[in-house]
């Protein structure tokens, strides 16, 4: 983070850290939709390509609308470094795959979003590298888990989309003691929530897609984390595979930024009245919310997290058809699997984001037919609350 950035307080540093104006002095970000970049001369280039004159070479390397976006994220985060991916899980894939090689052994929460966990359970094997799923609540079994060839773990707290919250701290110092590293994806903490580099993490995964565009525009991620990670695992897998980010998207995504502060609080402020007037219901078996003390890691989400969540577990007394029911009753909440959007929207885990899971393993994450995530949108509460209140009835 530059010493200007460090300066302002949080809510400053989303809308000014990182940009750089052009020649043009303008007022918003410039979108420099371009491949490449030209040189003054052969030397120059030869010079830039050896990395002994700084400057942009090819967009599938770095980017200035993209290099802006990573500046900010890092400002925000208090990371020291940065770099921006096509979508959240090419940034999981990369702060995965780039540590690792073959004889490798990952330990990972069990609790992942499908395609996080197909990643670790299916993609890596393949590749040599073997991995333990763990129940990343019960600290024994990250401990029991440690191989002496194991390289890194891996957690997402509060979790997809049960919203389990694992004491990040204290999996950081487990890992720390083994001689791994850790990852974190904090995409329902949000950054305003939690800072899990501060944690003890060893890297930060966003899916931008979410709260970051938070306007259900475009797909994006990023890693944050040391310069040293950066340079030792990702700079080069990035730069030499390109599951780059692309100028527009960096663009879109900057814009996005400067009102996250905004509309998390507001969209946090929303789930915790959803939750407060569900919690009761008589059709509701179980809600789940990080910011209610009767969450079964209350304690801990008040140790790590700043805030609940925009995010609300909500499980259904009925079985698949009773849920539908109720999804399908709902006029102004849609029914998708994105989340973090600027409309509040429902997700049917058990059928979507986590169908590729056995019913044994759904099961054990105690993703019933009957749950259901709640994302929090900008809409008025009271207008959510009585679209669900009015659902709840066709149950
Ligand atoms: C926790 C979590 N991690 C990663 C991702 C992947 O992000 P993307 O869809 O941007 O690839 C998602 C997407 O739903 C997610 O919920």
């Amino acid at each position: 983070m530059s010493a200007s950035a460090r300066r302002y307080r949080p809510e400053t540093r989303l809308v000014h850290a990182g940009q750089m104006r052009s020649n043009f002095g303008e007022t918003s970000e410039a979108l420099y939709l371009t491949q490449g970049f030209v040189y003054d001369s052969a030397e120059q280039c030869a010079a830039r390509f050896k990395g002994e004159e700084p400057g942009f070479l090819y967009s599938r390397f770095s980017n200035p609308t993209v290099a802006m976006f990573e500046a900010r994220m890092a400002a925000f985060e208090g990371a020291e470094a940065a770099r921006a991916t096509a979508s959240g899980m090419a940034a999981v894939t990369t702060a995965l795959v780039a540590q690792l090689k073959a004889g490798d052994h990952v330990v990972a929460a069990k609790a992942l979003f499908g395609s996080c966990r197909w990643v670790v359970e299916d993609l890596l094997p393949r590749f040599g590298v073997a991995s333990t799923l763990v129940d990343g609540l019960d600290l024994a079994q990250w401990r029991a888990a440690v191989r002496p060839n194991t390289k890194t773990f891996f957690l997402e707290s509060p979790t997809n989309p049960t919203l389990d919250v694992i004491d990040i701290a204290a999996v950081a110092a487990i890992a720390h003691e083994a001689g791994a590293t850790l990852v974190v994806d904090n995409v329902f903490a949000t950054p305003l929530w939690q800072s899990p580099l501060a944690l003890g993490a060893d890297c930060v995964v966003y899916s931008a897609t979410k709260h970051i565009d938070g306007q259900g525009r475009c797909l994006g991620g990023i890693i944050l984390s040391s310069e040293e990670f950066i340079q030792k695992h990702v700079h080069t897998f990035l730069r030499q595979t390109g599951p780059c980010m692309s100028p527009f998207n960096a663009w879109v995504l900057l814009k996005g930024l400067e009102t996250l502060h905004l509309r998390v609080k507001r969209q946090t402020d929303t789930a915790a009245a959803v939750a407060a007037a569900l919690a009761e219901h008589g059709k509701i078996k179980r809600l789940i919310y990080p910011g209610r003390s009767d969450h079964p890691q209350a304690e801990t989400a008040r140790k790590q997290m700043r805030a609940g969540s925009t995010l609300v577990a909500l499980e259904i007394d009925g079985d698949q058809a009773a849920t539908f029911r109720f999804l399908n009753a709902l006029e102004l909440i849609a029914i998708t699997n994105n989340l973090g959007d600027a409309k509040s929207l429902v997700t049917h885990p058990a059928t979507t984001t986590h169908q590729r899971l056995t019913p044994e393993q759904r099961a054990e994450l105690g993703i019933t037919d009957g749950v259901v995530r709640f994302s929090a949108g900008l809409e008025h509460p009271d207008d959510v609350i009585e679209d669900l209140l009015a659902a709840l009835k066709a149950v």
